[in-house]
């Protein structure tokens, strides 16, 4: 699996580090509310799962499923509804836990979604952002590490479901996904 790996882009230490940051801006931003963390399934697990370890105050956890890659490398631009939120979010506090935003598509698809629910408010906190392959004009309000436009796998992140157990993020070898 690991010869896959082109070249460790993040370590699992420098992970680990901006997590522990991350949580803890957060837990000062949200100070005395219980925001509901949505976890978007799946590349964002890993990263939820951490950053809700790094967070000192209350928070809830609920679920997206939403796919717009399938097995290819390129966004299809086609986001596709896999699971909503089992919770009513009227008047929440919410706080979007994505991997990566690459063109930004998944993201501005969902966040206008739930713009329509009557939330109290909604930001964005994504691990990894790849803002050269923007198509859509949406910035995360909290992101981990900006990246270059190369294949990542890693921490969650996938190639046609699998690497998603690295503990660090990395490029994929061309010949992997070139067949
Ligand atoms: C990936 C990634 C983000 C999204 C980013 O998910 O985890 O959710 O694509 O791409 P975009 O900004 O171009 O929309 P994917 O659809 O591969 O599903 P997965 O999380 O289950 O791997
Ligand atoms: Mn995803
Ligand atoms: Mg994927």
């Amino acid at each position: 699996m690991e010869n896959d790996i082109k070249e460790i882009l993040i370590t699992k230490e420098e992970i680990e580090a901006k997590v522990k940051e991350l949580g803890e801006t957060l837990s000062k931003e949200y100070q005395g509310k219980t925001p509901l963390m949505v976890c978007i399934l799946k590349g964002a697990v890993l990263f939820m799962a951490d950053l809700v370890r790094n967070m000192d105050i209350e928070v809830e956890m609920d679920f997206m499923a939403v796919s717009s890659y399938g097995k290819s490398t390129e966004s299809s631009g086609v986001v596709r509804i896999l699971k909503d939120l089992d919770t009513t979010v009227e008047g929440r506090d919410i706080i979007i836990v994505e991997d990566i935003i690459d063109s930004g598509l998944t993201l501005s698809y969902l966040v206008e979604m739930l713009k329509g629910r009557n939330l109290n408010s909604i930001k964005i906190v994504t691990l990894l952002d790849k803002p050269h392959r923007r198509k859509v004009d949406l910035k995360p309000d909290l992101s981990g590490f900006t990246i270059p436009d190369e294949f990542v796998v890693g921490y969650g992140l996938d190639y046609a479901e699998k690497y998603r157990n690295i503990p660090y993020i990395g490029v994929l070898k061309p010949e992997v996904y070139s067949g």
